[in-house]
């Protein structure tokens, strides 16, 4: 691969849930090193945090604005040539604007913006800018996920007939029954996190994933949402129903008041020679039902996998992969992207994924609030 990409992020410092995933994950294959970044709204917090992870103060700024002004400045051997945004969701667009505007690539979380119109906007500023956007999907990167796709791909289930994928979660419970609480969180706040909590923040990575896998194309919804109390502005449940290419037909379901739950994501797709499914909570087994066999339990690793898979393991069988490693292909493939190299479209998702995210969360909120109607998907 030659020599590292400089890295910088943009928040997932002390105390964030995804900062230390991507940190690992970037490091993993060996095509990155984080030189730098803006890992905390707060200055001290900042300084301290990059102090721990050993990063030298003249590469740690204020914001955005700063670190592109002082990145420009220097020669570019030196300079980062991508950033990761870890930021919440309201600061995506600006952050992405900027990046691409000024000749950096960019890995950034999901979902990707607040509207859909920010992230049209983007799709335009990224083929101005001719530089790599990968949105980090997390699950896509397992070696199990992209197993399914290529199976599903070469035809091993046959004519898909009923695709299905949930994501349960029961975290905001101790959030949302509380009248003080539910105002504490960004996730609950529109202007922080955009017009939907669990269908923007976990809905889109079931959204995601059937079509990662299954090559389809969702082409219209019908959602029926769930706010719980009168008093909360966001989404914490929610039911869609969902109409494919090829007029397949399926459902998506997430939660984040499924008592018990934790990160319970399955995607399951049915055709007519065979079902097939992957589990997040045990992401080494992918199972394979063919019509009147035995089930078959496929796992990492072995070479009956394909070589999109087998190229996301790193180990030899019965090491388990987990989602460290499922992030750190994520990064891989988009290393090659940035380094001018081939890839195989399904090594990290693309601006498209997170545009149709986005088109996804803002008609799943139309259809549930002009009364469970079905609404089409854009792209
Ligand atoms: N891919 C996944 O599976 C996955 C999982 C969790 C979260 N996420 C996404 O990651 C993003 C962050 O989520 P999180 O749970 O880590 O949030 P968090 O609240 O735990 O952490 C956010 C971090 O951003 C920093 N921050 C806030 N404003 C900033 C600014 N102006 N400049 C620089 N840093 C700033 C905060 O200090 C904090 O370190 C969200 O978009 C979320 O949807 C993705």
């Amino acid at each position: 691969m030659g020599k590292k990409i400089k890295l910088g992020v943009l928040g997932g410092g002390k105390n964030s849930l995804i900062g230390v995933l991507h940190r690992v994950a970037s490091t993993m294959n060996d095509s990155y090193e984080v030189v730098g970044g803006v890992f905390n709204s707060k200055w001290d917090d900042n300084l301290s945090f990059s102090e721990n992870i050993g990063l030298p103060p003249n590469r740690v700024y204020k914001d955005i604005d700063a670190l592109i002004s002082a990145e420009l400045k220097l020669p570019e051997a030196e300079r980062m040539q991508a950033v990761s945004i870890l930021t919440p969701n309201y600061l995506h667009y600006e952050m992405t604007k900027k990046l691409l505007e000024n000749g950096f690539h960019v890995i950034c979380e999901k979902p990707f913006t607040t509207t859909y119109q920010e992230a049209k906007t983007l799709y335009d500023t990224l083929k101005k800018s001719k530089k790599a956007l990968g949105i980090t999907y997390t699950y896509t990167g397992y070696p199990m996920v992209r197993q399914m796709r290529e199976m599903i791909l070469k035809g091993a289930i046959g004519k898909i007939q009923k695709v299905d994928a949930q994501y349960y979660q029961g975290w905001i419970n101790s959030i949302i029954h509380d009248p003080e609480k539910r105002t504490s969180t960004w996730r609950l706040n529109p202007e922080k996190s955009g017009i939907s909590c669990c269908i923007g923040d976990i809905g889109t990575h079931a959204f995601n994933m059937i079509e990662y896998v299954s090559g389809l194309k969702i082409e219209s919804i019908l959602a029926d949402l769930n706010h719980l109390y009168p008093d909360n502005k966001m989404d914490i449940d929610g039911t869609v129903l969902l109409r494919c290419t090829n007029n397949t037909k399926g459902v998506l379901r997430a939660s984040q008041i499924a008592t018990g739950e934790e990160n319970n994501l399955s995607v399951k797709i049915y055709g007519d020679k065979a079902g097939i499914k992957w589990e997040q909570e045990n992401p080494n087994y992918l199972y394979f039902m063919e019509e009147g066999k035995p089930l078959q339990v496929l796992k990492p690793g072995h070479q009956y996998n394909s070589e999109l898979s087998l190229a996301g393991t790193k180990l030899p069988p019965g090491h388990p992969e987990g989602i460290f490693d499922a992030m750190g292909n994520i990064y891989h493939g988009m290393a090659k992207a940035i380094n001018n190299q081939p890839y195989n479209s399904g090594e990290f998702p693309n601006i498209m994924d997170g545009l149709r995210g986005m088109d996804f969360i803002e008609k799943a909120v139309e259809s549930h609030q002009k009364g469970n109607i079905w609404i089409n998907i854009e792209n």
